[in-house]
Parts: structure tokens; sequence; C-alpha cells
């Protein structure tokens, strides 16, 4: 018997996709005009149903999602249907499947143990993050370190730019409705992003130079990220854009703070034993004491003082959890390729 599909909806990922992108450079309104647009939600519930599992579908999902943001992030250079509520509707999709997945892979009983007094609660997490598989992870601190070649630091810088090359733009966007202490411990994470005020050092320059330096393409930028460094960009995005989720990406940032300067460490080792260019040096040395610091301070004057209710607890734990989680199938996936 025939599954019974609409014939709106294409055969095979290649041919929806082939479909839908050119949709995304179009006018809102022609997107609006869609012939079935039930057709067309149904066929992005279908591939979140997949993408559990079926990796060739998680990357189309992630990569769809990826390109829709695009037109959030970035300004652009011609007609986009940014504005389209049908295009609303399909991301809506897509980011509550990504948030489902994101969750299935917390054990529900992590949160019973989350401590009630606020200063017992940043001790906690932290233990969390620290018996976790991700920290001190093999590929840092075995590939990377004393392994890596400089063709695997190309691989390695080029999955790392779904973050890193908008790193300031995040934060630009978390901070958005919050105020005082909170507010202006993003104003100083994001001044020294600014290379406080240097042009030449401003991060997203420093670490394009050194993507420019590998001679990565904008076209590899574009179409050979993985499903998970798709994923990693992706969560950020989503976390920051909505005010709802303020509290997870407390908890996101905390953890990509608190992880960073390990991290940089083994890379700034593998930079110094492959006598890669000084601009991967100036990166990865200035994140090693930069990022202590704001790790710190974020623990202190944000996560700290927010862990007072409940449900602040529960969703900055969530934040952790999405960045643990993510980072360490991201990391195994990477080391598989190798
Ligand atoms: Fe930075
Ligand atoms: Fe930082």
């Amino acid at each position: 018997m025939p599954t019974p599909t609409s014939p709106a909806r294409p055969a095979t990922d290649e041919e929806f996709l082939a479909d839908f992108l050119p949709r995304l450079t179009r006018p809102a309104e022609e997107l609006d005009a869609h012939p079935d647009p039930a057709a067309l939600l149904e066929a992005v519930a279908d591939l979140g149903r997949r993408a559990v599992g079926d990796p060739d579908a998680f990357f189309t999902q992630q990569y769809l999602l990826s390109r829709i943001y695009g037109l959030h992030t970035q300004l652009p250079t011609g007609p986009t249907a940014e504005t389209s509520t049908v295009l609303h509707a399909v991301t809506r999709r897509l980011e509550q499947d990504t948030a489902d997945a994101e969750d299935s892979w917390i054990d529900p009983a992590l949160y019973d143990g989350m401590p009630d007094d606020p200063a017992a609660f940043v001790a906690w997490l932290k233990g969390v993050a620290r018996e976790h598989p991700v920290f001190k992870h093999p590929y840092y601190h075995r590939f990377l370190r004393n392994e890596a070649t400089p063709d695997d630091l190309r691989r390695f810088v080029l999955q790392e730019s779904s973050v890193d090359s908008r790193f300031d733009d995040l934060l630009a966007a978390m901070q958005i409705g919050t105020d005082g202490v909170t507010k202006m411990e993003i104003a100083k994470n994001f001044w020294d992003e600014m290379g406080n005020g240097n042009p030449a050092e401003v991060h997203t320059v420093l670490f394009d130079r050194i993507i420019r330096h590998f001679g990565i393409t904008d076209e590899e930028l574009s179409e050979h990220l993985s499903a998970e460094a798709l994923l990693g960009g992706n969560l950020a995005v989503l976390i920051c854009r909505y005010r709802g989720l303020f509290a997870e990406a407390v908890g996101h940032l905390a953890i990509a703070e608190w992880l960073a300067p390990d991290r940089f460490s083994q890379v700034l080792h593998a930079w110094q034993r492959l006598d890669l260019p000084p601009d991967g040096i100036t990166y990865h040395k200035l994140h090693i004491g930069i990022d202590a610091h704001h790790a710190s301070a974020w623990f202190a004057h944000v996560v700290k003082p927010m862990a007072d209710s409940p449900e602040a607890r529960r969703a900055i734990t969530r934040g952790a959890l999405w960045r643990l989680n993510s980072s360490g199938r991201y990391l195994d996936r990477i080391l598989n390729l190798v």
C-alpha cells in the first residue's frame, strides 16, 4: 500500500532543501503565498522525527535552521523572507524539535540534585561540568595538544566558526532586556570582544585572520560544517534570541566561558608546536586569561543572584547541560572524523 504523502511534499530531503532554500531569499509575501503551508510544516515535522537517530535528517534539520537564522543574524544583500509568517511557523517547528532533542540528552533526575542555596548551586553546577565526559575531552587534551597536524587545526577552526565568528553578536542579542549588574557583565564581555576599542584586536577580526591564514573559503564556511557544529551555532542563536530562554543562555554562557581557558591552552600548545602564525597565538592566549575572568565574574555576579528561584536554577542547569552535551557530541564527532 503506498504511503499517504501530500503531493506538495518532496520525496527526499535534498529535494525539500532545493525547493525551500531559494524561498528564503525571495520576498516574504511569496513564501506566505505558499500553496500548501500545512504540507510544508508536516515535511519539517517529519524531518524532526527522523532527525533523532538519522544523521542525514539531523544534518538537514540543522542546516535548514542555520540558513533561516542567517536571515535574522546577517544584513541582507537582497530580498529576504525574514518577516514571513509561514517561515516563523517553520522556524518554531525546527526550534522546538531541536530543544526537545537536546532535552532528551538530559537525565531528568539530575534536576533533583540542584541545591536550593545559590552559592551551593554554583558549586554544584561546576561539579556537574567537572564530572561530565566533555570536561578535558581527549580531542583537546590528547589529540589537538600532541597529535594534530596543520590540516587538523584547519578543520578545527572551520568547525569552530559556527560560534567564534559571531560571538559578539550573540552577546549583543543576549543582553536585550537585561539591566544592572547583568547588563554590565555582558557589556564588559562585549568590550573585550571589541578588543577594548582597538579595531585590530576585535576577536572576530582575529578569528577571521586565522580563517584566511588557512585559506578557508566562504563556500567551506557555509557548506562544510558538521551537523554538530551547526547545532552548536543554532543553539547559541536560539537561547539568545528568545527572552524566555535567557536563563538557559546564562547557564550556557557560564559553561562556555568556564571551559574555554583550559581548551584554549591545548589549542595554544598545538599552535606553538606546529609553528602556526602569530594571530592564532594572540587569539588563543587572549582567551586563556579573559575567559577565566569572564567565567568567575559571570558565576558570581549573574548566575548566583539569579539562582534564588527554583525555575531559574532549572533553566540555568538546562542551558548548561545543552552546552555540555552538545559540545561532547561535537568533539566526539570531530575526533571520529580524524
Ligand atoms: Fe572572544
Ligand atoms: Fe569570554
